[in-house]
């Protein structure tokens, strides 16, 4: 079981009710996307994803960013039992979409980039950590149904 000190659970809750939601989904899978090209392939039915204007625009890509951030939301309100909270989602993307489990990481990446450039100076070396430790526990947890 993970253990979460008093700072890291007050820090999640507040970065995640700070950021507008649409928006770092939009701009973290438009990165995803931009960044790490080969992600494309698991997207092909949401249309032109020709360059980064493209992506950017898409109106699929932002609505799936959306999702992305709600399902981050449910880790926040399950922070005792992710791996419980994410099972149906890791058997999602291991068994239905076969999403090769090292773009999680990746992914969670560009989540912290758009986090950081959103909250500005308060996103301080231990909000940072804290952010860290909460993706890697999501990213864990997405990749269970792989161990
Ligand atoms: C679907 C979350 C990483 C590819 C989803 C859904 C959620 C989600 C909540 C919707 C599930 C449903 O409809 O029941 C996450 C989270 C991630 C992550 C929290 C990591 C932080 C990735 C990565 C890829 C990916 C890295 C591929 C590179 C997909 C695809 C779908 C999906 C293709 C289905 C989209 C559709 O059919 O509209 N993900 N995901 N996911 N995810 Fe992920």
């Amino acid at each position: 079981m993970v253990v979460w000190t008093d700072f890291e659970r007050a820090t999640i809750q507040e970065v995640f009710s700070k950021i507008d939601a649409a928006s770092v989904g939009q701009q973290a899978l438009t990165r995803c996307l931009v960044v790490y090209p080969w992600t494309q392939r698991y997207f092909a039915k949401f249309g032109n994803l020709y360059n980064a204007a493209a992506i950017s625009g898409n109106p699929k890509v932002a609505a799936h960013g959306l999702t992305v951030v709600r399902g981050l939301e449910k880790a926040v309100k399950n922070m005792d039992n992710i791996k419980a909270a994410f099972a149906e989602l890791s058997v999602l993307h291991s068994e239905k979409l076969h999403v090769d489990p090292d773009n999680f990481k990746l992914l969670a990446d560009c989540i912290t980039i758009v986090v950081a450039a959103s909250l500005g100076t308060s996103f301080t070396a231990e909000v940072q950590a804290a952010i860290h430790k909460f993706l890697a526990v999501v990213v864990s947890a997405l990749g269970k149904q792989y161990h």
